[in-house]
């Protein structure tokens, strides 16, 4: 089957290959893989940049296809089953975190970025109704993520005032739309204006240039503050998010795309009472719940764009650019 693989010996580091299309064991299913996607998590892995680097893994968290073989003691209901993949692996049984044993499918494991994937029957989901394979395939790491930020951490409800930041990603696509069916108000930043005006024509109140220099200010003046901000870009921007919360307001970090920030104004942190919460990925009780929330609400992923399998390469190169709105499609 063909696969892409996490190289140690091109330039490029990633290649498609050829390989052995497994076999699934005890509890396992094979899945044919329709759609997959990218998420920044795969760039970092591609550059070094993600703990524990494994060569010669197949790449790739998010995937939608059909199951196309049983393991021994897998119910028979699920052959030929329309299925998107938690790609949560050993979690464990606390809701604070997971546990010392957790990974994300894609490396170490072999990912979704092939024509089959193995995973254990216990990490399938039914398709949601509403999605196509590529919507479908768009979802699982992003939505998660984006479920635990906004709902668990940032406890976003009906009316508040909340500000996702760069909303070109494909995380801050499903936070801007989760908390936009929760019935807040719901502002955004970008690197770019196109990703702003998008945003606004899908219900965001506002947006802001994180390039320009003056942006918090501005957003201060005609906002006069939030009560949640989601940010997965940290850097010396968390100064500006300080200033932009209201009193007793709320922080979620998912990412720190822009790296840490060179000091952090402790005096506005405790005088204005208010919380910084890191937040990753998401249990396997909140992928559940972000699935049926996603159903619920019919939120389908923005999508960028949908590649075949071949171009997968471009498509790394694309969300190292950060050219991207939402999420990158490979379709087999
Ligand atoms: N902790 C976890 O479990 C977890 C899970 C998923 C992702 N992440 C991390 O979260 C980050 C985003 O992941 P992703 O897959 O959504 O990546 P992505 O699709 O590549 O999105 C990255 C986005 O970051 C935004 N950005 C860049 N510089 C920024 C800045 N200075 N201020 C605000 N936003 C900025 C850009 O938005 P614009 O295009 O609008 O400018 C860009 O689209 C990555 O660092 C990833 O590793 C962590």
């Amino acid at each position: 089957m063909k696969a892409l693989l996490l190289v140690d010996e091109s330039q490029d580091k990633i290649a498609i290959r050829d390989i052995e299309k497994p076999s699934p064991k005890s509890g396992e299913v094979l899945i044919q893989i329709k759609a997959a996607a990218l998420n920044h998590r795969d760039q970092w892995c591609r550059i070094g940049m993600y703990p524990n680097i494994k060569y010669d893994t197949v790449l790739g968290s998010d995937g939608a296809g059909i199951v196309s073989e049983l393991g021994e003691g897998v119910a028979s209901d699920w052959l030929h089953k329309e299925v998107i993949v938690n790609p949560n692996i050993n979690w464990g049984s606390d809701e604070a975190a997971q546990s010392a044993e957790y990974h994300i499918l894609g490396m170490p494991t072999n990912g979704t970025f092939a024509e089959y994937v193995i995973v254990n029957v216990d990490r399938l989901m039914e398709k949601p109704a509403h999605l196509d394979f590529n919507e479908a395939a768009a979802l699982p790491l992003g939505g998660l993520t984006a479920y635990r930020a906004v709902f668990s951490k940032g406890q976003i409800s009906k009316g508040q005032k909340v500000l996702v930041t760069g909303i070109g990603g494909g995380v801050a696509q499903f936070a801007f739309q989760s908390a936009l069916a929760a019935g807040a108000d719901v502002f955004v930043t970008s690197g770019s204006e196109e990703k702003i005006t998008l945003a606004t024509d899908l219900g965001a109140s506002g947006g802001f240039v994180y390039k320009e220099e003056n942006w918090a200010k501005e957003a201060l003046k005609s906002t006069g503050g939030f009560d949640v901000i989601i940010d997965s870009a940290g850097g010396n921007a968390m100064n500006d998010y300080l200033r932009l919360i209201k009193p007793g307001g709320r922080l979620v970090h998912y990412g720190s795309t822009s790296g840490v920030p060179k000091n952090i104004d402790m005096f506005r942190l405790f005088w204005s009472q208010a919380s910084i919460h890191g937040s990753s990925m998401g249990s396997d009780l909140e992928f559940k719940e972000m699935v049926k929330f996603v159903s619920l609400n019919k939120i389908k992923p923005i999508i960028s764009s949908v590649r075949n399998f071949d171009q997968i390469v471009s498509a790394f190169d694309e969300i190292h650019a950060g050219k991207q709105m939402g999420k990158l499609v490979v379709s087999f």
